[in-house]
């Protein structure tokens, strides 16, 4: 089975829809460990569903270096992970990020809201593969979304929804195909 490390930093909830989906068989891999920047919602979703994680110092970009060379993943999947990762992480590793709108649109942080706030009348989700760049990398899928006339609460619920629906079904696929 192909092993995979998630690293998050903030809700967890695209950590805890790649978990159920493994659990349900949609998504064949083993899930090694989450790893976190600072103290988030997602370790407790991590002790919730018993897989084990480890929380990074401030020293993070050498502790997660390490951390990674022993647990010898096969893909690293970004999920909210708000750190900007150093080459020599990017360079050593497959690495995969999922972007709450529809790139190269609306880069960096509270892109839903940046989307919305904008008036854009289609907005949705990017998985691509982690280059150097912030939000950046070849684009392996989109899923576009009509948001006209709703509001800004129903458009994060939207994109969570699909980000928690493809994002697994995705991995899957790159992993196993
Ligand atoms: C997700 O919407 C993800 O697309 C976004 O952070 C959220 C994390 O939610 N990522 C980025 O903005 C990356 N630039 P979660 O912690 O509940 O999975």
């Amino acid at each position: 089975l192909p092993r995979i490390v998630v690293l998050a930093s903030g809700n967890g909830s695209n950590f805890e829809a790649i978990v159920k989906a493994q659990r349900e068989g949609k998504l064949r891999a083993e899930i090694l460990m989450l790893v976190v920047n600072k103290e988030c919602f997602a370790i407790e979703r991590a002790k919730r569903l018993g897989i084990s994680y480890k929380k990074l110092s401030k020293d993070w970009k050498g502790e997660l270096f390490a951390l990674l060379e022993e647990l010898s993943p096969d893909l690293v999947v970004l999920a909210g992970f708000m750190k900007i990762l150093p080459p020599n992480i990017v360079n050593k590793w497959k690495i995969v990020n999922i972007h709450p709108s529809l790139l190269p649109a609306f880069k960096g942080k509270d892109a839903i809201k940046q989307a919305y706030e904008y008036g854009v009348k289609v907005t949705g989700i990017t998985i691509h593969y982690v280059d150097e760049g912030v939000d950046t990398g070849p684009i392996i899928f989109q899923h576009a979304i009509n948001i006209d006339g709703m509001s800004f609460e129903e458009v994060e619920e939207e994109i969570h929804k699909i980000e928690h629906k493809y994002y697994p079904i995705i991995i899957d696929k790159i992993l196993n195909d």
